[in-house]
């Protein structure tokens, strides 16, 4: 049964005032259409980046007001909390931890184990005794800190090679180091620390229809079953969704892999969503169609065979995102990857995502 339209009784609402009102009792996971199941609304959330955290109150108002979760998008990898071997800086990701608990917002850990963002000491690393010392050790200290406040992990980041025909895993330092059994050692040791927290295997690139993409898709259910064959604990994948404006979704290929995760009894969320509109039209309300358009295909295909867990996106507004330093248009017009705009306006996206935490068609 659809959960009521809330009843907006507060001024300005917010979208978790939305979802209470909604009574939303999160059913995530249920196969949406069976009889009787209850279609949940879908948590929102967003990363947060310190610095504007810090020195914007717009965008600490954006993240309180349209927020289920949030997202240390760089203060938990090691190069932010190892500036060096002995030491901890936990200063980011507790200001922004104590920030959601605030707000009585869900927090996600982004990223227990990655093959870039490593400080200079990580990096120099040389033998598989070092790296798994330090990797245990790591997780560790940062698993038992947040035991409790942060219930589900990105425990590790883009371990599969971005075209894995031939060889799946990604050539890092800690693959280079311990083997393919890098990322158990992570999930084990991380489920040791917190065994109620929720384990996910994050990586990108899964919604295109291409030969590669596919790979890619096979790439991440091996992996997931060489898990489960050796009894990790691993309860969900993490697609981190950054959309190719010009690239169709790949429905029936995106479908066909929500239903077989689905069978491996493995959830999914969506972790970093945003559209690079580097190859669309100059107008602005074009794009922001389109791109509105885009992730409504994505997310429609999706939750029509599993509901995610939640949907973040990497960022809230345009006005600070990965995508204009990584994605430069040609003419030299602002990206507008994001559900706000610069001006921490609504775009049509936003209007999306709304959609979805309200359960609404
Ligand atoms: O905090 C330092 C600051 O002290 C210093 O003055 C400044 C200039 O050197 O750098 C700051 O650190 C930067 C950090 O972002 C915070 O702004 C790092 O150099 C920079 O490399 C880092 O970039 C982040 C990148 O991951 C690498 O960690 C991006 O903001 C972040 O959006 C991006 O996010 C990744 C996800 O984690 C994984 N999926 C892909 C996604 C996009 O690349």
């Amino acid at each position: 049964m659809r959960a009521p339209t809330p009843k907006r009784d507060s001024p300005n609402p917010t979208r978790r005032d939305a979802l209470r009102a909604a009574g939303g009792v999160l059913a995530a996971g249920l196969m949406p259409g069976a009889a009787g199941a209850q279609r949940a609304p879908i948590p929102f959330g967003s990363a947060a980046q310190i610095e504007p955290f810090r020195s914007e109150p717009q965008y600490r108002e954006a993240l309180k007001r349209h927020c289920d979760v949030i997202v240390p998008m760089n203060d938990l990898k090691w190069e932010a909390l190892r500036h060096d071997r002995a030491n901890f800086d936990f200063s980011g990701a507790d200001e922004l931890v104590a920030f959601a608990e605030g707000n009585s917002q869900a927090v996600r850990g982004h990223t227990l184990l990655w093959g870039e963002a490593l400080p200079a000491w990580a990096k120099a690393m040389t033998s598989r005794a070092e790296a798994e010392r330090e990797l245990v050790r790591h997780i560790e200290m940062v698993v038992d800190r947040y035991r409790g406040r942060i219930a589900t992990w990105d425990v590790v980041n883009e371990v599969i090679r971005f075209d894995p025909r031939g060889e799946p895993m990604r050539d890092t330092l800690w693959q280079r180091l311990l083997g393919a059994e890098h990322v158990e050692i992570a999930f084990r040791t991380a489920a040791r620390v917190d065994p109620k927290a929720r384990l996910v295997l994050n990586d990108f690139a899964f919604e295109e229809k291409s030969p590669l993409i596919a790979a890619r898709r096979r790439s991440a259910l091996d992996l997931i079953r060489r898990l489960q064959e050796r009894n990790v604990p691993i309860h969900g994948l993490g697609m981190q969704a950054h959309l190719y404006g010009e690239n169709p979704i790949d429905i029936d290929g995106l479908q066909a892999f929500m239903a077989e995760l689905t069978r491996l009894g493995i959830e999914i969320e969506v972790t970093e969503l945003d559209v690079i509109d580097w190859k669309l039209p100059a107008d602005a309300a074009t794009r922001d169609r389109t791109a509105a358009k885009l992730v409504s295909t994505y997310l429609d295909a999706i939750a029509a065979v599993r509901r995610p867990r939640a949907v973040v996106t990497w960022g809230l507004s345009d006005r600070h995102s990965w995508i204009h330093q990584t994605f430069p248009r040609k003419d030299g017009a602002q990206a507008r990857p994001l559900p706000l705009d610069a001006d921490y306006r609504p775009k049509p996206m936003m209007d999306v995502l709304d959609r979805y935490r309200r359960n609404t068609s």
